[in-house]
């Protein structure tokens, strides 16, 4: 445990302990309480980590399981030394256990498909040189995600002002990410500008990622943060405070249809009333080219415990009673009026203009995905 007097701010959400080989992530599940570092070694404790949700968010999730399969294939090296096709066996079983974790946000399988595809590009080599690639490829994912997040941060900056009113929901920040976040990037950059913005944060029922997280991290920098509940933004912009709703995504479709934490689709349709854009921070990483639309995304399912009992000192429903808790909606791309990549802003046709930003990428770094 770390005392009072650390930064949450100075911590990365996820990093790589090489002398001990472990993952280590600040255990969100303890916020804003205490700061715990916690270390991830056994396959059982990554997935659990992931599905706990003490690593969440996205971006995070794909890092830490990067991570997590490069500590398990160094673990399980020296029983294989001889047996190249028994190794790569055993680390694709190992990929596709953490890929079972969560189901929505694609970061997931995406970041264990290029840990596994580098491996592939290092068959014949002997074990110590494709745990040594994988241990590359981890950190290469974790050094692109803080790249990719501050010029999300320098994309989403052009579509605001100094002494802007932000509206964001659930924790698309620095916690969900390694360092500023999808949705806060921009937030942050204009911190470092001098500029004073007005942060509200939906606290995000049933497991609160924007009271415990956003607000936490916000406030922790120093930035003008004001916490509300999830029913009383339609007020807010009614006032007229919000000029721009930032959030984060797990998976965006083809079509620009974009599944982010519960609650997202409301503030969206609420926002449209109102006349504030929305606009959805999303890595590449995130944005899936293979699933046609929003109904094509897996939405996540979890306990109805979380919404009677968790937070409460006595449960806040009757006993039996039947609940609703899905993780994730779908905001329909109609009341998107942007998606911030790294590689520039993507507006409707998002079918035309999804295609355009992988085009980008492609021209740029030579990678498809
Ligand atoms: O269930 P969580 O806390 O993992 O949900 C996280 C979100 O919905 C985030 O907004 C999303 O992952 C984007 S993170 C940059």
């Amino acid at each position: 445990m770390m005392g009072d007097a650390i930064n949450i701010m100075d911590i990365d959400t996820v990093g790589l302990d090489l002398r001990d080989p472990s993952v280590v992530i600040i255990d969100q599940t303890k916020l804003p309480g205490e700061i715990v570092l916690k270390k991830l070694r056994s396959p059982q404790e990554v997935w659990e980590a992931i599905r706990r949700l003490e690593v969440r968010g996205a971006p995070a999730i794909g890092v830490s399981a990067a991570m997590g399969l490069y500590v398990i294939a160094s673990d399980l090296a020296g029983q294989y030394e001889a047996d190249e096709e028994g190794f790569f066996a055993e680390v694709k079983k190992q990929s596709d256990y953490l890929n079972s974790s969560r189901p929505t946000a694609v970061n997931l399988s995406w970041a264990l498909h290029r840990m596994e595809e580098k491996l592939l590009s290092m068959a014949g080599k002997s074990r110590k040189e494709q745990v040594e690639a994988l241990c590359t490829e981890a950190l290469e994912i974790r050094d692109e995600d803080i790249r990719v997040c501050r010029q999300i941060g320098e994309n989403g900056l052009k579509l605001i002002k100094d002494g802007a009113g932000i509206l964001t929901h659930c924790n698309a920040g620095k916690l969900a990410a390694v360092r500023y976040g999808t949705a806060t990037a921009p937030i942050y950059l204009a911190k470092e500008k001098g500029w004073n913005l007005r942060v509200y944060c939906d606290e995000t029922r049933p497991l609160l990622q924007g009271a415990r997280l956003t607000s936490f991290e916000l406030f922790s920098s120093g930035i003008d943060t004001t916490l509300l509940c999830d029913n009383m933004s339609a007020s807010l912009m009614k006032e007229g405070a919000v000029d721009a709703v930032f959030v984060g995504c797990d998976r965006v479709a083809a079509n620009g249809d974009a599944a982010n934490k519960i609650g997202t689709s409301v503030v969206a349709t609420v926002a449209a009333r109102y006349g504030v854009p929305v606009y959805i921070a999303a890595p590449t990483s995130t944005i899936d080219m293979a699933t046609p639309t929003g109904d094509d995304i897996i939405i996540e399912q979890r306990d109805g415990s979380e919404v009677t009992d968790m937070w409460y000192e006595k449960p806040m429903a009757p006993a039996g009673i039947k609940v609703y808790n899905p993780a994730f909606d779908v905001t329909d791309h109609e009341l998107i009026a942007g998606i911030v990549t790294e590689f520039g802003v993507a507006r409707a046709p998002y079918d035309e203009s999804l295609k355009e930003i992988f085009e980008k990428k492609k021209e740029i770094t030579g990678r498809l995905s």
